[in-house]
């Protein structure tokens, strides 16, 4: 199930965050978390099962009408399950009347996802 991030979250959040390739530097996992926290077109999901935050897929919103995935990151313990594909087709549901695409860091991920 996809919820919004909240500060609750805070410490899972940057851990799952510091999976991304670019996120490895913890300056770097701060800026990247507060923009979520404080600019409103940069909304951050977390991927729940029964009580296990798993997963993590951030996206920034262009004007009325389009998404960028710009994090997608899944617990190693729990890879391979299907579980970023589901954070990707949450997404579309979500965010139905929006066009939805990659940014380059999350491109090879979501082209292989078949929606
Ligand atoms: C990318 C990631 C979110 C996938 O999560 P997942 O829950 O394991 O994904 P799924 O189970 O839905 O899909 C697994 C498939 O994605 C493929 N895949 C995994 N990482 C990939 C990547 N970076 N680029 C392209 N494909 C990738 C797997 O090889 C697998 O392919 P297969 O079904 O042909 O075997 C996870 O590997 C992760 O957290 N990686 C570290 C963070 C990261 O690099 N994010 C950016 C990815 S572009």
């Amino acid at each position: 199930m996809l919820i919004r991030y909240n500060k609750a979250f805070e410490k899972i959040a940057m851990g799952l965050l510091s999976f991304m390739p670019k996120e490895k530097d913890l300056k770097k996992l701060q800026e990247t978390i507060k923009l979520y926290e404080t600019e409103k077109k940069w909304r951050l999901f977390l991927w729940k099962e029964e009580e296990d935050v798993i997963g993590l897929v951030g996206v920034q919103l262009f004007g009325e009408s389009s998404i960028e995935v710009q994090h997608i990151s899944v617990n190693p313990s729990h890879r391979f399950e299907g579980v970023g594909t589901q954070m990707i087709k949450a997404l579309h549901e979500y965010y139905a009347d929006y066009e939805i695409g990659p940014n380059k860091d999350t491109e090879s991920f979501y082209k292989q996802c078949e929606l």
